[in-house]
């Protein structure tokens, strides 16, 4: 199969490609990505000599561009992950996600209609369903829970969906969706809360935790959450929503904390600074269905995946420092300066 992983330089999109160069030697992978601020060629330094791959610099929004690169491919399969991807950045400036989340997808699949793909993976996220209450642990995300969004990112991830739904209704797109729950793992962009916190926490920077610190994520290690993509792209049933999650429910601070422990680094380091505006308090993910019908279950727990993770970026300082210096400090400012 010819497959087209778009987002590909990003921190889930470069992991799904190391994985399905080495689970499927049989395939041909073109990966594409507008190398945004959160793209970063390096992510994918580790597969540039393999001839089953090939990287194509290019915007998902340019409908010309996109239509010739699939006349010319001619892709058995599209799994989209390119997108505008962190909340904070949504509160400030929605306009792009709504451009890259909503019209980016719209123009592959009209691409993927026109040139005979056989099948769409669009690659969404539990926040579509918006929150959970604290202090109903019985609770959880099924596919069935209604859309229900919170900021500008999680609204641009659920127009999406809904589109995709009215491709595969309308024009009858082969398509699957994938929701997943908060990743953590290599190469993830230093401004979401994992690998902020690591880098503050090395370099005895405050560690900024909003609010009180008690709003919960369900965290998966991203190799989990690339392998269940690759079961439901290949073997999902057509039109299907999958969850995707592990039962690793943790507060921030919690998950705050276990970083300081393992660094060896005191929680005086902790400052509680202003909440994030509409903050989610809750996401917990049912998996069953992807269990029951596709025989999916995570690999890792979080007490090795964090402990992995961290030593992963304590041993890649120079990939962290590269990105932290020049722009990543002037949003940094603009973040966190007056908070
Ligand atoms: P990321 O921000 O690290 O990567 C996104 C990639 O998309 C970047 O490489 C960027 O350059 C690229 N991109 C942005 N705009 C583009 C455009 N117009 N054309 C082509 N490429 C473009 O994000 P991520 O964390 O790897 O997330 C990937 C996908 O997974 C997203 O769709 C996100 O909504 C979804 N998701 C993420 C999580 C998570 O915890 N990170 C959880 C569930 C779902
Ligand atoms: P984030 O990694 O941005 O993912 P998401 O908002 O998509 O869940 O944030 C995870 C949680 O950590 C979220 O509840 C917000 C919180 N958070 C902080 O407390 N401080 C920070 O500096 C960041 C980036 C996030």
């Amino acid at each position: 199969m010819k497959i087209l992983v778009t987002g590909a330089a990003g921190f889930i999109g470069s992991n799904f490609v190391y994985q399905q160069l080495a689970d499927h030697p049989e395939d041909q992978i073109v990966a594409l990505d507008l190398l945004t601020y959160a793209g970063n060629l390096k992510n994918l330094d580790g597969c540039k000599d393999n001839r089953q791959f090939s990287f194509v610099k290019m915007d998902i929004r340019d409908r010309e561009a996109i239509y010739s690169l699939f006349e010319k491919e001619r892709f058995d399969l599209v799994v989209n992950f390119a997108a505008e991807s962190h909340v904070d950045r949504s509160i400030e400036d929605p306009e792009i996600f709504l451009q890259t989340n909503i019209i980016g997808t719209s123009v592959l699949m009209d691409a993927s209609l026109k040139y005979g793909v056989k099948r769409f993976h669009q690659v969404s996220t539990d926040e579509v369903y918006g929150d959970l209450p604290l202090e109903r642990k019985d609770l959880f995300f099924t596919e069935e829970t209604p859309l229900h969004t919170s900021s500008p990112y999680s609204s641009s991830k659920a127009s999406a969906d809904l589109l995709v739904g009215a491709y595969h209704r309308t024009y009858g797109l082969d398509t699957t969706i994938s929701r997943c729950s908060n990743n953590y793992g290599p190469y993830q962009f230093p401004e979401k809360l994992i690998p902020l916190m690591i880098h503050n926490a090395e370099h005895d920077i405050p560690l900024p935790v909003y609010g009180k610190g008690l709003n919960v994520r369900d965290w998966l290690h991203v190799s989990d959450h690339c392998r269940a993509i690759d079961l439901i792209m290949r073997n999902g049933r057509t039109g299907e929503v999958y969850n995707v999650g592990g039962h690793n429910e943790r507060a921030n601070i919690e998950v705050v904390k276990t970083i300081l422990k393992q660094l060896g680094k005191d929680e005086s380091l902790i400052t509680y600074v202003t909440d994030r505006k509409g903050h989610d308090l809750r996401y917990a993910i049912d998996p069953k269905k992807l269990e029951s019908e596709l025989g999916w279950q995570p690999q890792y727990t979080f007490d090795t995946g964090i402990k992995e993770t961290i030593e992963w970026y304590q041993q890649h300082r120079g990939w962290v420092e590269e990105i932290t210096s020049g722009d990543y400090m002037q949003y940094y400012e603009k973040m966190y300066g007056n908070r």
